[in-house]
C-alpha cells in the first residue's frame, strides 16, 4: 500500500538538507516536524541528513507513541507540544544556528532594533530560559515563550521557528538568523536604538494588509500592483 505520508516524510528529508546547505544547521544538530492527521513526522534523533531518506522519518501520535526504525528526535516533546497547541501551524523547525544561538548563549532575545523582527508575528523574538535538551521543562519554557509568535530563542541552545508550510519555516527561519546577525553585529558599536510600540504596530499592520511573506501568486491585498493586461 502506498505511504500517504510519502511526500511529507520526502519533504522533512529535502528541507533538513536545505538547511545544513544554506548554513542555517550544521551536523546532526536540530530537527524538523510536519502535521498529520492524529499526530506528526518527526526526524529520527542523531541521523546525518546527508544519509536520511523518507523511510527513516519517525511518525508519532499526541500520546508520545511512535511508529519507525529509529527513535525520534530527542526533543519529540517540544514538537508534539507545539503542534497540539498552535493548530494553525504544521511545521517546527528547530537549529543550532550560529547568530541566533550567539544571542541565545546569552540569554537575550531580539529587540526591535529592526522593523523585520515582526516576522515572528509581534514587536520581539523572545528567548527561553535554559532546560536540558530533550526534557519537558525546555518544551514549557519554549510555548511560553512562543506565545503570539511563530520563532522564539532557546537559552543557551538554539532557535525554533514555526510555519505553516515547510517552505515558509524555512524562509522565516533564514530572516530572524540574518537579523540575529545584524544585531550581534550593531551590538558591536553599542546597543542600537528600538523602534516604538507604535512603529512596530504600523509594521505588523503593513505586513498584515500585505500579506507580506505569503506566496506572491496568491497575494490578493490592498496596494498590490496588478499586472498588465
Ligand atoms: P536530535 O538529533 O535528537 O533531534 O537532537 C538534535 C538537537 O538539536 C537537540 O536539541
Amino acid at each position: 500500500m502506498p505511504d500517504p505520508h510519502h511526500d511529507l516524510r520526502a519533504g522533512i528529508v529535502a528541507t533538513c538538507r536545505e538547511m545544513n546547505r544554506i548554513g542555517l544547521n550544521q551536523g546532526t544538530s536540530g530537527n524538523l516536524s510536519h502535521r498529520v492527521e492524529g499526530g506528526f513526522l518527526v526526524t529520527p534523533t542523531s541521523l546525518p541528513y546527508e544519509r536520511m531518506t523518507p523511510e527513516d522519518v519517525v511518525l508519532m501520535d499526541f500520546e508520545g507513541g511512535y511508529q519507525g526504525r529509529h527513535r525520534p528526535s530527542s526533543e519529540w516533546r517540544f514538537h508534539r507540544d507545539i503542534l497540539r497547541r498552535r493548530g494553525e501551524e504544521n511545521v517546527v523547525l528547530h537549529t543550532h544556528s550560529a547568530y541566533a544561538t550567539t544571542l541565545a548563549v546569552h540569554e537575550r532575545g531580539i529587540p526591535a532594533f529592526h522593523y523585520m523582527v515582526a516576522v515572528a508575528g509581534g514587536t520581539e523574538i523572545r528567548c527561553a530560559p535554559y532546560a536540558c535538551f530533550g526534557t519537558q521543562a525546555l518544551s514549557d519554557y519554549a510555548l511560553e515563550a512562543l506565545e503570539a509568535r511563530t520563532a522564539c530563542l532557546l537559552g543557551h541552545h538554539g532557535l525554533i521557528v514555526l510555519g505553516d508550510t515547510f517552505e515558509r519555516a524555512l524562509w522565516r527561519a533564514v530572516e530572524i538568523e540574518t537579523l540575529a546577525k545584524m544585531y550581534v553585529h550593531a551590538l558591536a558599536i553599542g546597543e542600537p536604538p528600538r523602534l516604538t510600540e507604535a512603529q512596530m504596530a504600523q509594521v505588523l499592520e503593513q505586513i498584515r494588509r500585505m500579506g507580506y511573506g505569503e506566496t506572491p501568486d496568491l497575494a490578493d491585498v490592498a496596494d498590490t500592483p496588478r499586472p498588465r493586461a
